[in-house]
Formats: C-alpha cells, sequence, structure tokens
C-alpha cells in the first residue's frame, strides 16, 4: 500500500482530491465511492472548489455511498444521504439519479443489499473508492470481526463506534446501533482504494492497517491485499507507523522514477 504523509488536514485532503480530480479528466464517467464521518469533510469541501472554481465536472459521474444508519432516512439530519447532500452533492453538478446511498428505510433489507451489489454491477464497478477508518480499524461499518470477503448487509456496530457517534446526536438512546454497509469484499473490488485518516486517535488503527498482520480483526488491514491503495494521512494519524521515514523517502523520490515513454 502507497503511503502519503502530509503536513497538514487541508494538505491531505486536497491530495486526496487531487486524485478523484486526476480521474474524472481522464474518465469523466466514473463511479466514485463516497464515505462520511468528519475525514472526508475537506476533500469534499476541495471537490466542491475544483468544480467551482476550475471546472471539475459531475454531470457523467455515478457515486455510490459505503454505508447507512438503519432507521434514519434521507431527509434526517444524521442520516448519511444528508451528510453527502449537505457536504458534496447540492454544491456540485452531479445529476440526483446518479447517486447512490443505501436506504435505512428499506422495508426488505436483504432484498435492498442484494440490488445494492447488482446495481454496483451494472454501473461497471466503483473506479475509485474513498474510506475513512474507524478507530476500531474499520472501513466502511465493517467492525472487528466482518468477514474479509463480506457483501452489502446489516452490521450491528461495536460499542465503540456508538460511542464515538454518541456526540452527533442529542439523546444517547437515539444512537443508531444497526447499520447497512458495503462489505469488505464489495470495496476490494473497487479498481482503486483510498483512504484517509487525520488525527492522533486513528494513529493506532492506521499503522496496525498498514503494518500489521492482514486480519478480521482490523477490517482496513485488507487493504494490504489491494493492489491499488493509497492511504493518505496527516502526521498525527502517522506517528505510530514503524517506517514512517520510509514512507517519506518513497514520497519523495517516487515522482522521479523513470516512466514509461
Ligand atoms: C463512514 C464510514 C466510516 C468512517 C469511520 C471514520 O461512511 O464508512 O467507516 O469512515 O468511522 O469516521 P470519521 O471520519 O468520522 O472519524
Amino acid at each position: 500500500m502507497e503511503v502519503i504523509i502530509s503536513k497538514t488536514y487541508e494538505e491531505m485532503s486536497a491530495l486526496a482530491a487531487r486524485e478523484i480530480a486526476n480521474l474524472l479528466n481522464t474518465k469523466p464517467n466514473a463511479v466514485l465511492g463516497l464515505a462520511t464521518g468528519s475525514t472526508p469533510l475537506g476533500l469534499y469541501k476541495e471537490l466542491v472548489r475544483l468544480h467551482k472554481e476550475e471546472g471539475l465536472d459531475f454531470s457523467q459521474v455515478t457515486t455510490f455511498n459505503l454505508d447507512e444508519y438503519v432507521g434514519l432516512s434521507h431527509s434526517h439530519d444524521q442520516s448519511y444521504h444528508y451528510f453527502m447532500t449537505e457536504n458534496l452533492f447540492k454544491h456540485i453538478n452531479i445529476p440526483v439519479q446518479n447517486i447512490h446511498v443505501p436506504s435505512g428505510t428499506a422495508l426488505n433489507h436483504l432484498a435492498f443489499c442484494q440490488w445494492y451489489e447488482s446495481r454496483i454491477k451494472e454501473c461497471g464497478g466503483i473506479d475509485l473508492q474513498v474510506l475513512g477508518i474507524g478507530s476500531d480499524g474499520h472501513i466502511a461499518f465493517n467492525e472487528p470481526g466482518s468477514s474479509l470477503g463480506s457483501r452489502t448487509r446489516i452490521k450491528t456496530l461495536a460499542k465503540q463506534t456508538i460511542e464515538d457517534n454518541a456526540r452527533f446526536f442529542s439523546r444517547p438512546e437515539d444512537v443508531p446501533i444497526y447499520a447497512i454497509t458495503m462489505g469488505v469484499g464489495t470495496i476490494m473490488e473497487a479498481r482503486k482504494l483510498i483512504m484517509l485518516a487525520n488525527k492522533k486517535n486513528k494513529a493506532k488503527a492506521v499503522a496496525l492497517s498498514i503494518e500489521g498482520p492482514v486480519s478480521c480483526q482490523i477490517t482496513a488491514s485488507a487493504l494490504q491485499l489491494h493492489p491499488d491503495a493509497i492511504a493518505f494521512v496527516d502526521e498525527a494519524a502517522a506517528s505510530e507507523l514503524s517506517m514512517r521515514d520510509y514512507y517519506l523517502w518513497i514520497q519523495k523520490n517516487k515522482p522521479g522514477a523513470p516512466r514509461p515513454q
């Protein structure tokens, strides 16, 4: 896995946005996988800036979000659908019919999950998937113990995740304990993965996912098996990486490597 260490959150977000912009410039009808949470906010802000100031075009883009809380409708202000509308979709020129976020209110969850998987395939598969990482090493809502071959399904959230999310809800009993999430297997089928992490509270999970053994206890460690995965991290999130200096060395010298003529 390639590791790109940035001095600031803004720099990290801008580098990740550049990956997406480069993809859209070569493939305007790309399929993007998107994440919610505090980590990608800077990335979405930068994508909005690129759209408004540099004409980055989303008119042919299709998106699939990773996950949604069960029980929250798309208009609930803590739903991931609402989050995406507020922080990205309403600021860019993506057609609404090209947006996919798992439904938290589907009556038949199993049928919905199967449809979501088939819809991804129908759209040609995900070209680039954006990921955050939980403090317990999860990607999407694939909590510790999730099968590395898992598909889109309902997951019971780990206590740590529920505690991490509690700040967004006024009453503890309102914090959802179930989510509908793409599986690790679904995520691994994306052609490119970019995982973002900032702040010290992610340092341990980042180190375990990049340098630890591949394990269902840290589902982000599955990225080690992906042929094209990049971790964009800030200094704080990189602080427990034992090979930090090596990654910086690669980062400095890789741009000068011989390229095909
Ligand atoms: C959200 C998601 C989660 C988050 C993770 C980190 O769509 O898939 O895995 O990426 O919980 O959340 P933040 O960024 O809020 O620290």
